[in-house]
C-alpha cells in the first residue's frame, strides 16, 4: 500500500506502482496516465504517435515519477511484446495494465463488406487481447498479483446505430472482463472495466463537428436530460473511475463494468 502525504497508509495511492496505459497519447488514456503519475505511479505510455507519447511521458515526469514513452501499435503482437519488455525493464514489474487504446469509425451495416467490418472489430479488440495475454503471462510466471482495467463503452450495452463493429467489440470487452476475472483470479489478478458515455475527446470530434455541438445532442441528451447530468464528461472524469480500479483499494471487486456516463445508461 502507498503512503499518503501525512504518512498514513492510503489504499488509493499508487505510490511506486508501475502502470502501463495504452492509447495514452491523448484523450482518456492521457488523463489516466497523468492521473496515475499524480498518485505516485511510474507510468508507461503507449500509442502509435511517437510525439504524443513522448509529450505525455514528459508531463508525467513533472509529478516526480519515472515515465517511459512506448511508440507502438497494440494490434501487433510484436509491438506489444517490445513495449511490455521496455516498460518492465526500465520501470520495474508492471502492477497495472490499462487497456484503453481504441478507435471509432461510423459505418452503415448494409454497406459494409465483412472484411472491412471484421477489421473495425479487431481494431478495438486485438490490443486488449495481446496486452492482457502478454502482461498476465508475466504476472503468472513471476507469481505477482496484478490489476487490469479495460476501457469499454456504453455502446457495448445498447443498440446504437451506425457503429455495429465498435459495439460488438465493446460488448466483447465487457465479456472478456468477466471471463478474465474468473480465469485470472487464482493468480491474484483482478479485472474490471469502465464504460464511458459521451466524453469530450478527439474521438468524439472525429467527424469534424463535435457530437456535443449538434442540435440533436442539445435537444435530446441535454434538453430532455437523457444524460441526467446534462453534459458530456471529461477525460479526467473517466480517469477517476479507472484509477479506483487501478488502485490497491480495488481488492475485492472483479469482473465489473462501471458506466461513467453522467447517468445516460439509467435513462437510455
Ligand atoms: N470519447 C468518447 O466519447 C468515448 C466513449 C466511450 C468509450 N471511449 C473509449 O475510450 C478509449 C479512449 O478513447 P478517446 O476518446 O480518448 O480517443 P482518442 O482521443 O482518439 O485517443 C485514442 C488513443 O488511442 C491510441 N490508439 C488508437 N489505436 C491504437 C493502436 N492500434 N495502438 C496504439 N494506440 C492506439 C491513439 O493514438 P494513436 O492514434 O497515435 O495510436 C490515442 O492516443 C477508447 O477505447 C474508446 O473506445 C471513448
Amino acid at each position: 500500500m502507498g503512503l499518503s502525504a501525512g504518512g498514513r497508509e492510503c489504499p488509493f495511492s499508487l505510490d511506486g506502482q508501475v502502470v502501463l496505459v495504452t492509447g495514452a497519447g491523448r484523450g482518456i488514456g492521457r488523463a489516466v496516465a497523468l492521473g496515475a503519475a499524480a498518485l505516485g505511479a511510474h507510468v508507461a505510455v503507449m500509442a502509435r504517435t511517437a510525439a504524443q507519447v513522448r509529450e505525455v511521458a514528459r508531463q508525467a515526469e513533472a509529478y516526480g515519477v519515472h515515465a517511459v514513452a512506448l511508440p507502438g501499435d497494440v494490434r501487433r503482437r510484436a509491438d506489444v511484446e517490445v513495449a511490455v519488455e521496455a516498460a518492465w525493464s526500465s520501470l520495474g514489474p508492471i502492477d497495472v495494465l490499462v487497456n484503453n487504446a481504441g478507435a471509432f469509425e461510423a459505418h452503415e451495416f448494409l454497406a459494409t463488406p465483412y472484411e472491412k467490418w471484421r477489421g473495425l472489430v479487431e481494431d478495438n479488440l486485438a490490443g486488449a487481447f495481446h496486452c492482457t495475454q502478454v502482461v498476465a503471462a508475466r504476472w503468472v510466471r513471476a507469481r505477482r498479483a496484478g490489476r487490469v482495467v479495460n476501457v469499454s463503452s456504453v455502446n457495448g450495452s445498447f443498440g446504437v446505430g451506425w457503429s455495429s463493429a465498435y459495439n460488438v467489440a465493446k460488448s466483447a470487452i465487457d465479456e472478456l472482463t468477466r471471463t478474465w476475472a474468473v480465469e485470472l483470479a487464482p493468480y491474484g489478478i483482478v479485472v474490471n472495466a469502465v464504460a464511458p458515455g459521451f466524453i469530450d475527446t478527439a474521438m468524439a470530434r472525429a467527424r469534424g463537428e463535435s457530437d456535443f455541438e449538434t442540435e440533436a445532442f442539445r435537444r435530446f441528451y441535454v434538453g430532455e436530460r437523457r444524460i441526467p447530468l446534462a453534459r458530456p464528461g471529461t477525460p479526467e472524469e473517466v480517469a477517476g473511475a479507472v484509477l479506483f480500479f487501478a488502485s490497491p483499494a480495488c481488492r475485492y471487486v472483479t469482473g465489473q463494468v462501471l458506466a461513467v456516463d453522467g447517468g445516460l445508461s439509467i435513462t437510455y
